[in-house]
């Protein structure tokens, strides 16, 4: 086999009592991939992934990784590596001892482990702090740590499970860079649980969207932001999140605040809708539907207007200055390609 570490879930279900996590999760990963399992808390990302690494088992449903079926295998003959949100660090072990560890349960020579410690050490820049103890350790460097042991292992998949939801944000946007070079440099397939959909956004060359124990959207993340297939998630990815304005569709437009806004759906008859629009694609225009500004929260170097139109709340993206004011009229519209339709009914994209 050329590649490592594909993998392919089949109608994953996980039952505790009469309760459902999940209710049939399907997904196949390439080789080298960096997936995201994005959703709420408690859709089931987590356990999507602890039953993907061995430590639980489904109550149906097949694991295939590089196309054998793992699904009776345990955690250690499958040959992934796990990072938690926790780190999970040996508190009284040293730096040097967490990250050979795995390599110390798998009997390797001794000569073989120092070169591998320092090798996967030197990959995260934590060489000089191979002899404290994680107690001595900043955040960012246990997380480091943590990445290093999993390193270590060559394994043919890396598991994440929110590794970076302890630091602070500065540290987070700088890690999850990191993360993403060092997943790039090292070719492993990567499977990345987060409820942050920027992380997503950000490191994922495709993600899966999960809600209530279901799969709801696949696809690359640029694709997903595009084209929402429902309103939740919709809803979910963006920030701040879509303006969803129940409207009336009417040949070829939407009537939204006495005025028409013209589609790309081009059929004829009329229906309600569930009319989509993201605060970037709000536009600016003196004869557009007339709105008012009620709050402007100033981001420095745009803001948010949060507005009222014909009595519905529509948030915008401003980045003209001087800014509006609290009280200021102004016009919005939206081009044709920046309207989403959703049924409101089944929720589903138009
Ligand atoms: N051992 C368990 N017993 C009962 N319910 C559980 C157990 N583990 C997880 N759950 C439930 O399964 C759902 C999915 O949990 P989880 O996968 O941890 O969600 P996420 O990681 O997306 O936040 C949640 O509703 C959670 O409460
Ligand atoms: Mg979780």
């Amino acid at each position: 086999m050329s590649a490592r570490g594909q993998v392919q879930l089949d109608g994953i279900v996980k039952k505790h009592g009469a309760f459902a996590a999940l209710k049939g999760i399907d997904f196949e990963i390439k080789p080298g991939e960096f997936f995201a399992l994005l959703g709420p808390s408690g859709s089931g990302k987590s356990t999507t992934l602890r039953i993907l690494a061995g430590l639980d088992a489904p109550t149906s449903g097949r694991i295939l990784v590089d196309g054998e079926d793992v699904t009776g295998a345990d955690a250690r003959e499958r040959d992934v590596a796990m990072v938690f949100q926790s780190y999970a660090l040996y508190p009284h072990m040293t730096v040097f001892e967490n990250i050979a560890f795995p390599l110390e349960m798998a009997k390797r020579p001794k000569a073989e482990i120092g070169p591998a410690v320092r090798e996967a050490a030197a990959k995260v820049k934590i060489e000089h702090l191979l002899d404290r103890k994680p107690g001595q350790l900043s955040g960012g460097q246990q997380q480091r740590c943590a990445l290093a042991r999993a390193i270590v292992r060559k394994a043919r998949l890396f598991l994440l499970d929110e590794p970076l939801s302890n630091l602070d944000a500065k540290l987070r946007l700088e890690t999850r860079v990191e993360l993403k070079k060092l997943q790039r440099s090292l070719g492993v397939t990567a499977v990345y649980v987060t409820h942050d959909q920027e992380e997503a956004m950000t490191l994922a060359d495709r993600m899966a969207v999960f809600m209530e124990g279901e799969i709801r959207q696949i696809g690359r993340p640029a694709d997903v932001f595009a084209q929402p297939n429902s309103i939740e998630v919709a809803a979910f990815i963006g920030s701040p999140p879509m303006n969803l304005i129940p409207a009336r569709y009417q040949d070829g437009s939407v009537l939204i605040g006495g005025r028409r806004l013209p589609t790309m759906l081009q059929t004829h008859g009329e229906r309600d809708v569930v009319v989509g629009v993201r605060p970037s694609a709000v536009r600016f225009e003196a004869d557009g539907i007339p709105a008012t500004v009620e709050v402007v929260e100033n981001l420095g170097d745009a803001a948010i207007l949060d507005m009222s139109l014909a009595g519905t709340a529509l948030r915008a993206r401003y980045d003209r200055f001087p800014l509006p004011r609290e009280g200021d009229a102004m016009g919005v519209t939206v081009r044709p390609e920046d309207i989403h339709l959703f049924d409101p009914v089944s929720r589903r994209r138009l």
